[in-house]
């Protein structure tokens, strides 16, 4: 039976507004982020029996990472319980040293010695990347496209542009079906590739409104250089491919470089680590 396409679950009701914790540094960052990100997967074993978490690619999320991985070794988790996702990838297989996939299990999932069949993997770097997309939207739907099946934890970076997985602002996703549209928030489907991302090459990105299903989304952001992005993903700006990942809960967790001189905005909560 072919799953129903993944609704959108914010349709009609705004989603509730993203809460900001300003770190010192990216070490302090780390630690707040390991200890939130450590929580949530409690609480999803709790509530659910098993956490479903996508994981972020990128550099910000190392050290976190590290930190997630002697923290779930020292709390004894069942590793079965627990299922990694990667919220997009890089046209390379996972051996190269710009796999997302490469640097979650160097810092995270080999540390904890996580099942191999608890990895998802988009085995990217050989075939045809839509079709690669394909394959990988259709195991998420298997696994998470139902209502009580929703990804219990996004993890996300944010880029200087505005971009959040491989959802580049003026990109060209190519659907599995065929379809060759631009990257927008409404961008149907589980998983795409994408392409025209300035010198990026192929991307594999999982999209908008699959991952708006997430119970808590964490948006992971150092560097001065990300700050212009950073007010515009927090203030919802259309435009800005970050503001259109929200979840059942939406955190930023930002260094204050990456804050700049951000002032508290309207009904925007913003707590010092
Ligand atoms: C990637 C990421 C991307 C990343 C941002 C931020 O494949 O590069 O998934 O979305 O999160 O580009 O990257 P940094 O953390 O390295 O600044």
């Amino acid at each position: 039976m072919r799953e129903a396409p993944t609704t959108d679950p914010h349709a009609g009701f705004p989603p509730p507004l993203p809460q900001t914790l300003v770190a010192e540094d990216s070490h302090a960052l780390a630690e707040e982020a390991g200890r939130l990100l450590l929580s949530t997967i409690d609480e999803a074993l709790t509530a659910r029996g098993r956490a479903r978490i996508i994981l972020a690619g990128g550099e910000t999320p190392r050290e976190t990472y590290a930190l997630v991985g002697e923290g779930l070794r020292a709390g004894s988790i069942p590793l079965e319980k627990l299922a990694w996702f990667f919220g997009d990838e890089r046209w390379v297989n996972r051996t190269h040293p710009r796999s997302n996939e490469g640097m979650a299990r160097d810092m995270l999932l080999r540390r904890i010695e996580a099942p191999e069949n608890t990895i998802h993997s988009w085995d990217a770097g050989w075939g045809n990347p839509v079709e690669c997309a394909g394959l990988y939207g259709r195991r998420v739907r298997e696994l998470m496209g139902r209502p009580e099946d929703a990804p219990d934890l996004l993890i996300l970076g944010l880029g200087a542009d505005g971009h959040t997985a491989s959802l580049f602002p003026g990109a060209t996703a190519h659907l599995p079906g065929g379809a060759r549209v631009p990257v927008s928030p409404a961008l149907p489907g589980e998983a795409a590739a994408v392409e025209g991302a300035a010198e990026r090459g192929w991307r594999l990105t999982l999209c908008p409104v699959f991952l708006r299903t997430s119970r808590c989304v964490v948006f992971l952001v150092a560097g001065a250089d990300k700050a212009p992005a950073l007010r515009r993903a927090r203030s919802g700006e259309s435009a800005t491919p970050a503001a259109w990942i929200r979840g059942a809960a939406t955190w930023f967790i930002a260094t204050r470089e990456a804050m700049g001189s951000e002032e508290p905005g309207y009904g925007r909560e913003i707590l010092h680590a």
